[in-house]
Formats: structure tokens, sequence, C-alpha cells
């Protein structure tokens, strides 16, 4: 008898547990319908309307750069299917901006008046352009759904900005932007200085990227090679348009690390035998002189692929795996520009980054940073689980003011993302001069699909655009 009853209540328990996984599974499926049909973005959820009706409204599509006399550059990129057919013979599925991946390098002066046509061939889930890192007119920011809506088959949009900071940017599609860089929607975007901090024989810009599952280091695979000769300077500009972080040796000479985020660096000085690591969506710019003996290899020691070989000769020694790491919080040295953690801050607030989710929440549920014109604003992000976070804001540059509460000693760093690894928390610091609907997320993309996105926010700034399942603009 006893026996029986047993059985019984073990199967009770069972059909039970079954229930439970069974809710939690519809659970599941209903979290991954990340997307509702309509979300508007430039919501200011928990502010008093009478706050935000005491700014005047605008629209992001009101924020233009006036046409002046400056150069003016134009391009022409259509986004369509493509098969590309690798270095290795190898042929792989892409979606391209015309025709190859990474697309063309658009290389522009300081000042220039920047206007490229973007016409969608055939890319049936929309595209954009998002000028990554740039610092533009919310209009021209490429976010579907905030800013504009995603470009459907057939269909044109044609973004126009002044490139006013020199430096390494990149551009990428930011409809479904995991999935879109991944098939291939990159690029390079290289905005030279009017006037020149660095003499350099030769500029190079590679990207670094995942094409579905083929490793190539700007567009090849197994490696790339660049000329340059035995007492040449070169300048290498390398941007991280894959998820992860890559710790990238320089071997074969001393280096410099002229550039973070496509900002110039104040004082930098040689270093050799360092790792320096670049988060997803990074830039960091080498400076470094080819060596008598001919070859240098900056490669990546997370990715064997990546890697460029620069010049002829033997190969040189690599760098030891328990190399340091570079720090740039003591790199270089200090300028006074009055920006720092004992200011004054009209706003403060605090991201805690887990490994989907931002303070717990996840896409349009996270409230947005609200900010108004000319204030400042510090953010701490802290990581508290999952892989590295690179937390990537748009439409402006931060200062990077403390590390685990230990202020800067070094160069000021300004640029439009902070790495954020385990066990690691950074305060940074922003005028709100620029005013829009931002987008703030993780650019491990995986990690942004998955809900590490949010808004910054201006108070009063509207848009007509909506994200969701009925627009079909879907900007993670
Ligand atoms: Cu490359 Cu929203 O970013
Ligand atoms: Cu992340």
């Amino acid at each position: 008898m006893v026996d029986v009853r047993n059985h019984q209540r073990r199967r009770i328990f069972i059909t039970g547990l079954l229930l439970i996984l069974l809710i939690a599974v519809a659970g599941c499926g209903y979290q991954d319908a990340k997307y509702p049909e309509e979300v508007n973005m430039g919501d200011h959820h928990g502010h008093h309307s009478s706050e935000v009706a005491a700014v005047q409204a605008a629209s992001c599509t009101d924020f233009k750069d006036a046409r002046g006399s400056e150069p003016v550059r134009s391009f022409q990129l259509t986004a369509a299917k493509t098969t590309i057919e690798l270095n290795n013979g190898q042929k792989t599925d892409a979606w391209t901006y015309e025709g190859t991946s990474p697309g063309p390098e658009l290389r522009v002066r300081e000042g220039d008046r920047v206007v490229v046509q973007l016409d969608n061939q055939d890319i049936d889930k929309g595209v954009s352009i998002h000028w990554h890192g740039v610092v533009l007119p919310c209009s021209q920011d490429g976010v579907p759904g905030v800013t504009q809506d995603a470009v459907w088959p057939g269909e044109s949009f044609t973004y126009e900005f002044i490139a006013r900071h020199p430096g390494t940017y990149w551009y990428h599609s930011h409809q479904q932007s995991s999935e879109q860089a991944t098939k291939g929607l990159i690029g390079r975007l290289i905005v030279e200085p009017k006037e020149p901090t660095y003499q350099a024989d030769r500029d190079y810009a590679v990207t670094m990227q995942k094409l579905n599952n083929h490793k190539l280091t700007n567009g090849q695979t197994g490696g790339l090679a660049l000329e340059a000769r035995p007492g040449e300077t070169v300048r290498l500009r390398i941007i991280n348009a894959f998820n992860r972080v890559q710790h990238m040796g320089v071997a074969g000479t001393d280096f410099r690390v002229i550039a973070m985020d496509g900002q110039d660096l104040n004082g930098p000085t040689d270093l050799s035998e360092k790792w320096v690591a670049i988060g997803g969506g990074q830039r960091y710019d080498l400076l470094f002189t080819m060596p008598a003996s001919g070859q240098v290899q900056v490669y990546s020691r997370d990715e064997v692929e990546w890697k460029v070989l620069l010049g002829e000769g033997a190969a040189p020694q690599k760098l030891g795996n328990d190399a340091d790491w570079f720090d740039f919080t003591t790199y270089g040295t200090p300028v006074d520009d009055g920006i720092t953690t004992d200011m004054m801050f009209d706003r403060t607030y605090d991201l805690k980054l887990g490994g989907a989710e931002i303070n717990g929440k996840r896409f349009h549920e996270i409230p947005p940073i609200i900010v108004q014109e000319g204030e400042w604003i510090k953010v701490r992000f802290v990581h508290q689980s999952g892989s590295e976070h690179p937390m990537h804001l748009h439409g402006h540059l931060f200062k990077i003011l403390t590390k685990n509460g230990k202020p800067l000693t070094g160069s000021p760093i300004y640029a439009d993302s902070v790495l954020v690894s385990r066990n690691e928390e950074y305060e940074v610091a922003f005028l709100a001069n620029n005013p829009g609907l931002w987008m703030e997320h993780c650019h491990n993309l995986n990690h942004a699909a998955n809900g590490m996105t949010m808004m910054v926010n201006y108070e009063g700034v509207t848009t007509p655009y909506r994200v969701g399942t009925n627009s079909g603009n879907l900007p993670d």
C-alpha cells in the first residue's frame, strides 16, 4: 500500500514538474517575440508630462546639417544579396554594400559634407546605414524606427552630414544589426584631418569581421598582406567589426596607440610587448616604424586568422601569452579640459550590465536616460554578468572618467564606447550637446539582439517613426 501511494505521489510530482517546464518554455517563447507591434522610442516613460512640456517639442527629423560652402563628397551604395568568392576559393552568401564585404572604404576630409545615397536592391528585411562613432544630426543616424524607416527593396535614403571629427569610423546596417552585420553589411569610414597630427608613409585601415563563419581581415581569409618598407612609418587603423574583444599583438617593432575610437590621444609613448584589447565596434589606431629586418605582424591572439603582415622578411618573434595588457588609464599625458569626477553633474545614471539586460530589463522596457540640452551627464557602467560588454553611445563622444573608482591619470580618453569586462566598472561623462533620440547599447551585437539596448532621449524631442512588427523597423 505504502509503495503505491509513493508511486502516485511521484507521478503527481513529475506531472507538476512537466507543467512548470512547459510554462517556462512558453514564457521564453513569449520573451523571444521581443518586439511589440508598435513602440515609440521617443517616449519618456516615468517622467512628468509637465516637465516635458516645458521644453519645446522638436522632431528628430528636424535636426540636419545646414548646407554651407563646405566641399561635398558623394557616394552611392547599393545593398544587395550576393555570393562572394573568398580568396581561399570558398563561396559564401552575403548581404553587401556594393557587392563586397566590407563595402567600399569611404575616405573623406574633416569638414567635408558627406552625401551617401543608399539603394536597397533586394534585402527583404530592410536596411539602413548607421555611421558608427560619427557625431552627426539625429535625422542621419540610420536607426530604423527612431531616425528613419528601414529602407525596403526598391527604396532609397540619402544620408548627409558634415564630417566634423577626424578619425577612424565604420558603418553598418542598424536594422537587426546582429544578423545584418554578420551577413556582410559593413564598411569603413575614414575622416582624414585637415592638419595631420602624424606624418605616416602608409595609412592603412583594416576591418576584422566574421562573415557568416569566415574570419576576414579586409575581406581576406588567412590574414592580410600590406606593403611597407624598412624605415617607413605606418599608421594602422584597426576596426573590430566582430562582437567579441580581440587582444592584438604587435610583433617586430615598438608602437604607439595614437587614437581610440577615432579620437587622438595626448602624448602617446612607445610600447612594446603589450596586448591591446579592442572591444566589439571599437577602433584603435597604431603608429610604428618598419624595422630593418623587414616585417611586422599585427595579430589577434584570440582568432589566429585575424592578422596583418606588413612588409617582407623574416617573421618577427611573437609576444608571450603572459605579456601585459595595454592600459589606457595611465597612458599618455593629461590635459586639463575641466571634465573631472568633481564637477557638478546635472544627472547621474547607473547601468548594471547583465548577460542580456541592463538594470534587469531588456529593450524598450529599460527606462531611457533623459537629458536636456546643455546638461552634463554621468553614467556608471557596472559589469554584472556575461562576457565583456563594449557599451556604445550614438551621437556623442564621452570622456572616460574612472575605472574601478580610480580617475584616469594619462591622456584624456574621448570615445563612443567603453569596454566593460568582468569585475570592472567605469564612469563616463558627456555633455548633452546634440539634441535627438540616441541609442546606447552593447556592441556585442548578440547581446544587443538579446536586449542590451536602450535610449538616451532629449526632453521634448519626438519621432514620427515607430519600432515594432507593424512598421518592420527592428533596430537592435
Ligand atoms: Cu555600431 Cu548602434 O551601433
Ligand atoms: Cu554585452
